[in-house]
């Protein structure tokens, strides 16, 4: 496996890896979750790049940018183990120089649900994956549902910037008690880690009302805050009903895919999950 930090050094690796390429963009601290995406790039791809960059410009000022977790050795290891031929590494400096000052902003798609409780959050998504498509050029970009909103913010800006290659998403992989698997999980205590099972628990719960014959997005969102309601160290920052293709909350009665999504504090912790109805991402 094949490691590069600057630009020059992931051209000149990039120019040897045969096509169809992979590119799995990472923040690092790598759980099942990422390896789900390496492996499908794996089955997928004739070659594999995996980029691990914690990127500044999508963490708000208020955010957990400094404490985010990094195990750059484990990380490796893992990719290293999983077949992938490069790990791109780049620095804030590299990616960031002194005087940058170009940004992608992506519209409709990216304004409700992470991009209204976090501003600015999607415009540092769409620079970085931008960067990335563009330094990579791969053919096949590979991300996790779990981020459901980011998924189609890049689909959008694939399809806007004429990007010659395919979003792929991958499913939720979760833990045996239902909590996606997420590198904050991490800052979980062992108390907080027990009553994090209730954004699962308030997606399939409204899930189950759906299988019921339930298409009031109104009751739907109620089921989630319902079971919210219940745990104590919860404290939900929104519940979503929306349509799943530009993420407008679904009124009155859901007549087509919906995205059902939450975003719930568990203590200082800041969790997300999301699932489908009716349709795939
Ligand atoms: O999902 C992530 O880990 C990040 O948002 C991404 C896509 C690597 C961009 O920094």
């Amino acid at each position: 496996m094949e490691t590069a930090i600057t630009l020059d050094e992931l051209r000149q690796a990039r120019k040897n890896l045969p096509a169809p390429l992979g590119l799995v963009p990472t923040m690092g601290y790598l759980h099942e979750g990422h390896l789900s995406l390496v492996r499908a790039a794996r089955r997928e791809c004739a070659s594999v790049v995996v980029s691990i960059f914690v990127n500044p410009t999508q963490f708000g000022p208020q955010e957990d940018f400094d404490r985010y977790p990094r195990d750059l050795p484990r990380d490796l290891a893992l990719l290293e183990a999983e077949g992938v031929d490069l790990v791109w590494t780049p620095t804030p400096q590299g990616m960031y120089p002194e005087g940058y000052q170009t940004w992608v902003t992506v519209e409709k798609v990216a304004a409700p649900l992470e991009g209204a409780m976090r501003p600015g959050h999607f415009r540092g998504v769409a620079t970085v994956v931008v960067k990335l498509f563009n330094a990579v050029q791969p053919d096949r970009a590979y991300f996790g549902q779990k981020d459901a909103q980011q998924a189609l913010v890049i689909r959008r800006l694939v399809a806007d910037l004429n990007f010659p290659l395919e979003v792929v998403v991958c499913p939720t992989v979760r833990e045996p008690d239902g909590l996606a698997m997420s590198s904050r999980n991490i800052y979980l205590n062992p108390q907080e880690r027990r009553a994090a099972t209730v954004l699962y628990c308030a997606l399939t719960a409204a899930q189950a009302a759906y299988q019921a014959g339930e298409r009031n997005a109104d009751r739907l969102r109620q089921a989630m805050e319902a079971v919210l309601a219940r745990e104590p160290l919860a404290r939900p920052q929104y519940v979503s009903c929306a349509r799943l293709d530009d993420l407008q909350e679904w009124q009155g009665e859901v007549s087509g895919p919906a995205l059902l999504s939450l975003a719930v504090f568990i203590g200082g912790t800041r969790l997300i999950d999301n699932l489908v109805l009716g349709g795939e991402l």
